[in-house]
């Protein structure tokens, strides 16, 4: 982490608000709890309401990529991350008939030096544990079994419990995820219709333990060797990775999936089963490694993951509510980036409510956020919409074209593996640019404000 030290000594604004800011934060997933964590550590005073009782070990393996380690660098937990996770050396693009290398990247230590921060995957349910442990490190507030039902109808800082107790703040961040109650307030509120849109993709999340593995030294030299695979094959690719220091073989597998009766978008969910028997068949015609390791997941432990588009927002804040994580950008798992951009979130918002004096109000605080933070997450959204369709062309002239452009080494349709889309990615440092160009956000904030409420003149 000595390397880094530079980047991760970033001075968190302090604000001399007086009294500090009182924070709800509504949720405590990855998004939830790095803002809490940050937000403590610019010195305003957080409280958590997360609706389940207890927080369980949930999930698969995610990408934590340079542009949220160095955040979570500035959080100082990045090194108990490290110590969970496996740093993935390069990456290597494949052909799913013949498992053909079509391409390979370099990531760490390259990309590290690169972006200074590293580039590693962890289990979500480890980084979420990493971030609970800190957040009652520091005596943050956190109260399970407390579901927000509603904010207030001005989203002036209330919230309602379903206990009915009701609690207020000066900010409210709604970090409930992908299925949000109080994005789906604020929609409601504007007469706008908040629904998902199938894409027509499903992803299987399957994690194949070590001891499974034992006797197949092909499938082992996989799992030791920290190798991103991409297996790219007609309407559908895999990704798969070691994760927990390689006792794990972590693999996503993309298929297509029509929207059926019982399936409404609605019923978008983390842990709905999905069948061992359809996804062998989807992958038949794939290469034997493949086949190999699908066969050796126990029946009953195909998770199966919905794959939704949602329209972008027409803003990010209410008031004194504002959006974060899954609830305001919901990302296809293409580039990899869902648990980045939440983080990434994190950062911003510490900045903004804390940085300068009390002469800008929270509104456009918030407001700098979404200027911060808003279409630069929507650009990602679009580019894992994009990936997905280069990633998924079926066998012809166009995947033959794919294939060559992979191998020439130049500019890449896979998003992810591409060079100058990982700088934009990976490179930019959005906590950095908040507190530089300070001045410059918060009277476009406020100009764009003004344009909201002037009435418009013929
Ligand atoms: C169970 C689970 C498994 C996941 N597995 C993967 C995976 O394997 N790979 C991957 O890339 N991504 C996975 N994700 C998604 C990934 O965590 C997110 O894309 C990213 O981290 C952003 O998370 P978030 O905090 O915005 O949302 P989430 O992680 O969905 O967290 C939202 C939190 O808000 C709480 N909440 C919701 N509504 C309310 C309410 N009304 N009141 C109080 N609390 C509320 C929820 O219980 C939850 O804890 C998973 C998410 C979940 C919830
Ligand atoms: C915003 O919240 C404040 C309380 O901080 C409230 O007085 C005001 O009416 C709200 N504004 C709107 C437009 O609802």
């Amino acid at each position: 982490m000595d390397t880094y030290k530079d980047t991760f000594q970033f001075p968190f604004p302090q604000r001399n608000a007086t009294p500090r800011l009182r924070i709800i934060i509504v949720g405590a997933g990855i998004a939830g709890l790095s803002a809490a964590l940050g937000l403590h550590k610019a010195g305003h005073n957080v409280t958590i309401l997360e609706r389940v009782r207890e927080i369980a070990e949930v999930g698969a393996g995610i990408q934590m990529a340079p542009n949220a380690a160095r955040i979570l660098g500035r959080f100082g937990i990045l090194e108990d991350v490290v110590s969970k996770a496996n740093v993935l050396e390069r990456n290597s693009l494949r052909r799913y008939e013949d498992d053909g290398e079509l391409g390979s990247a370099p990531l760490m230590p390259q990309v590290g030096k690169e972006y200074n921060a590293p580039l590693c995957v962890i289990h979500r349910g480890d980084l979420q544990s990493i971030l609970l442990t800190a957040v009652r490190a520091a005596n943050i507030d956190l109260r399970l079994n407390s579901r927000v039902i509603s904010a207030d109808d001005r989203f002036s800082g209330t919230v309602h419990l379903a206990s009915s107790e009701s609690l207020s703040a000066d900010v409210v961040i709604a970090a409930d995820g992908i299925k949000s109650d109080l994005r789906h307030q604020i929609a409601t509120a504007h007469g706008h219709i908040d629904h998902a849109q199938p894409t027509g993709d499903a992803a299987y999340r399957i994690l194949i333990p070590k001891k499974d593995l034992e006797n197949d030294p092909e499938a082992l030299e996989l799992l030791n060797s920290n190798v991103g695979m991409r297996w790219l094959g007609p309407g559908g690719h895999i990704m798969a990775y070691p994760i927990k220091n390689n006792q794990i073989y972590n693999m996503v597998l993309l298929h297509p999936k029509p929207a059926g009766r019982d399936d409404e978008p609605e019923a978008e969910s983390w842990t709905q089963q999905g069948s061992k028997e359809e996804m062998r068949r989807f992958y038949e015609r794939w290469n034997p490694l493949v086949k190999k390791l699908l066969s050796y997941v126990p029946e009953g432990e195909v998770k199966e993951w919905t794959l939704n588009s949602h329209a972008f927002l027409p803003s990010w804040v209410e008031n004194r509510t504002v959006l974060m994580g899954d609830a305001c950008h919901p990302m296809l798992p293409y580039v990899a980036q869902g648990a980045a951009q939440a983080i990434e979130d994190a950062g911003v918002l510490a900045c903004v409510l804390s940085v300068g004096g009390d002469n800008v109000d929270i509104p456009t605080r918030l407001k700098v956020y979404e200027l911060v933070r808003k279409e630069r997450a929507e650009k990602i959204q679009n580019s894992a919409a994009e990936t997905r369709l280069a990633l998924h062309l079926p066998d012809g002239e166009k995947q033959r074209q794919r294939d060559e452009a992979i191998k020439s080494g130049g500019s890449n349709p896979d998003l992810w593996a591409d060079k100058k889309w990982q700088e934009f990615m990976w490179g930019t440092d959005v906590m950095k640019r908040t507190v530089d160009d300070w001045e410059a956000l918060v009277s476009q904030a406020s100009e764009a404000h003004l344009q909201s409420v002037r009435p418009t003149l013929f």
